[in-house]
């Protein structure tokens, strides 16, 4: 398979850096990395995720590249204490928002939240970066058949016009914060699993819209993989974008 063109990479700082003098000092460094190569790139190449507080202030510095959350935490206005609203990302500076990643899930994020804090953050605007996974593969193939189900009724009630801000990124639990990604071809058979649970929810050309990405222990030197044989449009990438000279080699390998 031939590589897809414009990967859309997405890093995912977690909770790093210290400090908001470490975000604005790498995302400075980035921006300057960035402008020196030679290579022709594209005018913006990179998405962060990056804890509330630092979204405003990095949105500033990130001029070829788009600042996000990494997760939104309510849905409605009010009197609700320690929530952030889609529109209140948005209007900080959030271009996207990660929904579902599994360390969410694990702080007890339920299916029904994510379908409302979709549809949220897609009647905000927010391109949302949906992630699925599985705790654990079985022979018969069940995890395939419970991702596609989670994909049908997380989305069931999005209506099609979103669909193309809408992003899939297939993670699996057992690969996030792992030594060992999933191989090439453990990815590809998911995507064909997301892919087929789109097209049977909204048709084949909006399901056509939604990018697809891998994301667990992705490195400089396992990318190419993912975007060559993996099937995906692009990846999603915790550790290895918490280093800026390793996060630059990655975006400008990603566009050769
Ligand atoms: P990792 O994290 O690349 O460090 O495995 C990926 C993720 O959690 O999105």
């Amino acid at each position: 398979m031939t590589k897809r063109q414009a990967p859309l990479i997405v890093g995912n700082w977690k909770a790093t850096p210290r400090t908001l003098l470490d975000a604005t000092t790498f995302i400075k460094k980035l921006e300057q990395k960035i402008a020196r190569r030679k290579e022709k790139l594209p005018k913006k190449l990179y998405s962060i995720a990056v804890p509330d507080a630092f979204i405003h202030p990095l949105s500033v510095l990130a001029k070829r590249g788009l600042i996000g959350g990494e997760t939104v935490h309510g849905t409605t206005l009010g009197q609700t204490t320690g929530i952030s609203t889609p529109s209140q990302l948005a209007s900080s500076g959030a271009e996207f928002v990660i929904i579902g990643h599994s360390e969410v899930r694990a702080q007890g994020e339920t299916q029904e939240a994510r379908k409302e804090k979709v549809l949220a953050t897609l009647g905000a605007g927010l391109q949302t970066v949906l992630c699925f996974g599985e705790r654990t593969r079985d022979k018969e193939g069940v995890y395939l058949e419970e991702l596609e189900s989670d994909v049908k009724e997380t989305l069931s009630a999005i209506p099609r016009e979103y669909f193309n801000k809408l992003v899939l990124a297939y993670e699996p639990i057992w690969a996030i914060g792992a030594k060992e990604p999933a191989r090439a071809n453990e990815c590809f058979e998911v995507v064909i699993a997301l892919r087929r649970a789109l097209a049977s929810l909204v048709g084949i050309d909006h399901a056509k819209k939604v990018r697809v990405l891998y994301g667990g222990s992705v490195t400089l030197e396992t990318m190419n993989s993912f975007l060559q044989e993996g099937g995906v449009d692009g990846l999603l990438i915790g550790r290895a974008s918490q280093d800026v000279t390793t996060f630059t080699d990655i975006l400008v390998a990603a566009y050769q």
